[in-house]
């Protein structure tokens, strides 16, 4: 027989593991951007909609999926999933006959991708949601791990004093030349998998729970410093005023969309992550408040990178970009165009921020496949942590390769054109389109389906029940007037609009739906322009 599961020591230990994973590159690198680019303060309140009525919907069913099974993604939907599910059989046979139409079409690569799901669907029903969660998890750690990688180089760069460049054009062909450097860029890829998995092997609270709690406090004082720097210096106003003044005029359709897409990466949702996280939760703690504080801290963290970023940016009189563009191609010129001379700290402190941002979110994903081997493949700890550590670094190592070019990687390119007809950007773009705008949409629907009709939402609620009354109890209205205490106002046997009853309508109907239009619009299936 197995060890008895670990669990977290309590509440917090819980919600700042959670919060470690949700925070990270997307708060810090993606969030900013996008906020400013589409419509600024608007569009902050337009995500902070989706988040309150998708993103922790969505997350209190995985939170809840994983302390109700205490098991990995896999187990979790084998141990909750009817014996047969018509809803399991149609989707599964539909794919295969569209595998099949696509051979019709030549589109071998697509056709045998959709054979496959769609025998495995039809052979384990629900299951296979949680294999492809981990799947993700193993997906996307390949490539964040190269990313964390670039950070860590990017604190040595900062300390020894080479990162001291004035002018954008200078910091980009610096981050070029290190992005092609495989001497470096490899070994410092290594090195994150290699911190993640030492971190993992120690288990949940020796290894998550401590470090999440020294790692994440680092993370808060860091981002207030950086704040403190960016915005008392003249000029700061007008990054403030990019990111947070709302402009109204450019909010569509799209930009709804832009931030739903958004919150479940930005809230590690849809790849296991939180039901694995949620499964060493003990049945006392109070599910609905962790996960709003979970929520709650991601969202802060983001707006709060915004202010770390944009008035510094600004101040200096550069202009905005996206992604790693912004991150490794001008801020370096920024901190040092800061006058007092003290560029590298600044630099240092940044990198140092974007680091434990990526290795609380990096260990949550090598915790996912973790899970996964210990409980279903029966393997020890160490042995699952050492194999698939390396598994995903080796992964990682074709990633890092193809940023140059495909050059290095003929024969994979030829093939992913011949079977997939992909033939824009580099493999790392291929992971990261693969997993953000199929795997994420697609498992966030199965989720909410599955909790909302397959497992029920009268059973979650009887688990989220345990530990959090107030959830299921309160009555949404008496609490809005004032008469939460109110006893005839407060009946709990009629689920007139209390907040569970709320949850259930948006996980049965709003959600599939919003996340199904999300995916369409990603794929490009439907456009609002
Ligand atoms: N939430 C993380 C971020 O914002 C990314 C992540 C996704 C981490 C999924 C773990 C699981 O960067």
């Amino acid at each position: 027989m197995a060890e008895a599961r670990e669990h977290w020591s309590g509440s917090l230990g819980f919600v700042l593991a959670a919060a470690g994973s949700a925070i990270g590159l997307g708060n810090i690198w993606k969030f900013p951007y996008i906020a400013g680019e589409n419509g600024g303060g608007a569009f902050v309140l337009i995500y902070l909609i989706c988040i309150a009525i998708i993103g922790l919907p969505v997350m209190l069913c995985e939170i809840s999926l994983g302390r109700r099974t205490q098991r990995n993604p896999v187990g979790a939907f084998k141990m909750l999933s009817p014996v047969r599910s018509h809803l399991a059989n149609f989707i599964g046979f539909s794919m295969v006959f569209t595998g099949i139409a696509l051979m019709f079409f030549q589109e071998f690569g697509w056709a045998i991708v959709m054979l496959l799901i769609g025998g495995l669907i039809i052979k384990f029903g629900w299951t296979v949601a949680g294999i492809l969660g981990v799947v993700s998890a193993f997906v996307i750690l390949s490539y964040y791990s190269v990313i964390g990688g670039w950070t860590i180089g990017y604190i040595l760069k900062a300390i020894s004093g080479h990162l001291n460049y004035t002018t954008e054009t200078a910091a980009a062909k610096c981050f070029k030349d290190f992005m092609l450097n495989l001497n470096w860029v490899i070994p410092l890829h290594f090195g994150f998998m290699l911190l993640c998995a030492l971190i993992i092997l120690r288990g949940v609270r020796n290894g998550i729970e401590k470090w999440s709690k020294i790692l994440m406090p680092m993370l808060f004082v860091l981002l207030i410093v950086l704040i403190l720097r960016g915005l008392t210096l003249p000029g700061a106003i007008k990054g403030v005023r990019f990111f947070l003044s709302p402009k109204m005029e450019v909010i569509n359709a799209e930009t709804v969309l832009i931030a739903l897409g958004h919150a479940f990466f930005t809230l590690s949702l849809a790849m296991g992550a939180m039901i694995t996280y949620g499964s060493y939760i003990s049945r006392e703690q109070n599910l609905f408040m962790s996960t709003i504080s979970i929520v709650v801290l991601d969202t802060t963290i983001a707006i709060l990178a915004g202010l770390a970023i944009f008035p510094a940016v600004f101040a200096m009189g550069f202009k905005e970009s996206s992604g790693a563009g912004l991150v490794f191609n001008v801020l370096p010129a920024v901190f040092n165009s800061i006058p007092g001379g003290l560029g590298w700290l600044w630099a240092t402190l940044f990198f140092l921020l974007l680091s434990i941002a990526a290795i609380t979110s990096g260990m949550s994903l090598l915790e996912v496949v973790v899970a996964f081997l210990v409980d279903e493949l029966k393997w020890k700890r160490t042995k699952a942590v050492v194999i698939s550590s390396t598994v995903i670094a080796l992964l990682g190592v074709v990633s890092a390769v193809s940023f140059a070019s495909w050059d290095r990687l003929e024969i994979l390119h030829i093939a992913l054109v011949k079977a997939f007809h992909i033939n824009q950007g580099s493999f790392f773009d291929t992971m990261d389109v693969l997993t953000s705008n199929w795997m994420l949409p697609i498992g966030g629907l199965t989720i909410s389906i599955f909790v909302g009709w397959i497992w029920g939402t009268r059973k979650a609620v009887e688990e989220i029940r345990h530990g959090s009354h107030n959830f299921a109890d309160v009555h949404l209205i008496s609490l809005i007037a004032g008469l939460k205490d109110d006893p005839s106002h407060n009946n709990s046997r009629y689920h007139v609009l209390t907040l569970a009853s709320l949850w259930g309508i948006f996980i049965r109907f709003i959600t599939p739906v919003a996340v199904t239009i999300a995916f369409l619009h990603q794929i490009g299936w439907l456009n609002f322009k």
